[in-house]
């Protein structure tokens, strides 16, 4: 009875044809049964059985069928998103950046912060549920901590997780301000638990901070504040292997997860087979000092394979890019800072949303008072909630519906495997946000 309720609330679905005609969502499709989400009180007022009902039948009623714009071709549905916020970094990663650094684009390429908020918003009206703020490096943009008080606003409208990757150098100054806005997650890159080695891996100085953040993180989280800490630690053969056993040992005592990274090819990061250490080499090393290592159960879309030594309060994590892509349960998408959409980590194909929303505004970086006068805020707005019944929606908020619609619909079924990727071109990872 409960589900064939839910299974009659209308869906849109999408003609990709004649964007500019097109003004009206329609509903017919029936709602995929994954999306039985509780959705917030405030996304369907309106409904009918809204006040009486117990929390699960709410939820069940109040949920939303997921959007067709964000569900690819093989049904993959991208609720996660990750948004870099600058292309520039504190520190110069190895792995990451060429020796030579990269070039900045022109700040009037990169996205405002009301656009990334609009984006944002855009996204959340269509389920996203999870953003993650990438760079370079999230914190060293001026404004990040206002950035993220508004996108934490999207909480009312259906965001559930606001995660930041970031290095660690300057979080801890930041952190309590960012949490006060709803951060949920941090995944820290600290590689070497060596200063000396930090300073050739990162070719800059900075252990020590990065060791403060953590520790500021472990101390809120003891007072409840509930922040999910990753630690990504890229393993390089000859650089950083011998210290897979010491970051399994940080997990000894603290409740921290420690996630091995596969050395992944990018350009300018002078990839080469030889130098990446693989899960299988991986999970050897560890299960020589500690032969009970098991498996723990992953959840759906877990990038990475957890583990765990019996008696260890952490974890311990593998993200095996290189040797088992995880392709089938990706549910991400991506906007790099100069705000092209990329659909995927490893392919090239990638669609300008600047520019679309930048057209009203003859093409010009919208910043707080045009995004008033073009009233951005408040059409996304009604375009959640529009969307959600099925009526007309702003010309503006389908026209980008359209274009992420598509370019999502060509998301292939799997990026290229160990052989083909390195020879791929790609964008050095600092432009694309980890
Ligand atoms: N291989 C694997 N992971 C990488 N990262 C950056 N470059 C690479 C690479 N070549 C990841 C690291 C870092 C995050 C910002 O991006 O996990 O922590
Ligand atoms: Fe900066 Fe992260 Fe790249 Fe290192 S991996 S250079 S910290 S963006």
């Amino acid at each position: 009875m409960l589900c064939k309720r839910v299974l009659s609330r209308p869906r849109i679905t999408v003609s990709w044809a004649s964007v500019a005609a097109q003004t009206r969502l329609q509903s017919t499709t029936p709602i995929s049964a994954t999306r039985t989400v509780p959705a917030p009180a405030e996304r369907s007022p309106s409904h009918p059985h809204h006040a009486s009902s117990s929390p699960r039948v709410t939820a069940l009623e109040s949920a939303k069928p997921f959007s067709e714009f964000l569900t690819d071709s093989f049904h993959r549905q991208h609720d996660y998103l990750r948004i870099s916020v600058t292309e520039r970094c504190n520190l110069r990663c190895l792995y990451c950046m060429p020796e030579e650094g990269i070039e900045l684009s022109p700040p009037a390429r990169l996205l405002t912060s009301p656009e990334i908020v609009y984006l944002s918003s855009l996204f959340v009206s269509q389920g996203v549920t999870k953003i993650r703020l990438t760079g370079g490096e999230p914190t060293v943009r001026k404004d990040i901590v206002p950035l993220m008080q508004a996108i934490g606003k999207l909480r009312r409208d259906g965001l559930r997780e606001l995660c930041l990757t970031t290095n660690g150098i300057s979080l801890h100054r930041k952190l309590d301000l960012m949490v006060e806005a709803g951060l949920t997650g941090v995944n820290l890159s600290l590689d070497t638990l060596d200063p000396f080695q930090f300073q050739i891996m990162t070719r800059r100085k900075g252990f020590e901070a990065v060791m403060k953040s953590i520790d500021r993180i472990l101390e809120m989280n003891k007072v409840g504040a509930g922040i999910k800490l990753k630690i990504n630690c890229v393993v390089m053969r000859g650089m950083n292997d011998r210290e897979i056993v010491p970051f399994v040992e940080l997990g000894r005592e603290k409740p921290i997860e420690v996630r091995f990274i596969e050395y992944m090819p990018f350009d300018g990061n002078k990839w080469n087979q030889g130098k990446m250490f693989s899960y299988q080499e991986m999970l050897a090393v560890i299960r020589e000092k500690y032969p009970t290592l098991e498996k723990v159960q992953d959840h759906k879309n877990d990038t990475s394979k957890t583990y765990q030594v019996p008696g260890f309060q952490g974890r311990v994590g593998f993200i095996t890019s290189m040797t088992h892509n995880f392709c089938g349960t990706c549910n991400r998408l991506r906007i790099t800072s100069d705000g092209n959409l990329k659909v995927c980590l490893f392919g090239n194909a990638e669609v300008s949303l600047r520019d679309i929303i930048r057209k009203e505004n003859d093409g010009q970086p919208i910043d707080e008072d045009a995004a008033k006068q073009l009233q951005l805020m408040e059409t996304v707005q009604n375009a959640a909630r529009l969307s959600d019944e099925g009526a007309l929606v702003n010309e503006r908020e389908l026209e980008i519906l359209n274009i992420i619609g598509m370019a999502v619909k060509r998301k292939k079924a799997k990026h290229a495997g160990m052989g083909q990727l390195e020879n791929m071109k790609n964008r050095p990872m600092i432009l694309i946000g980890g």
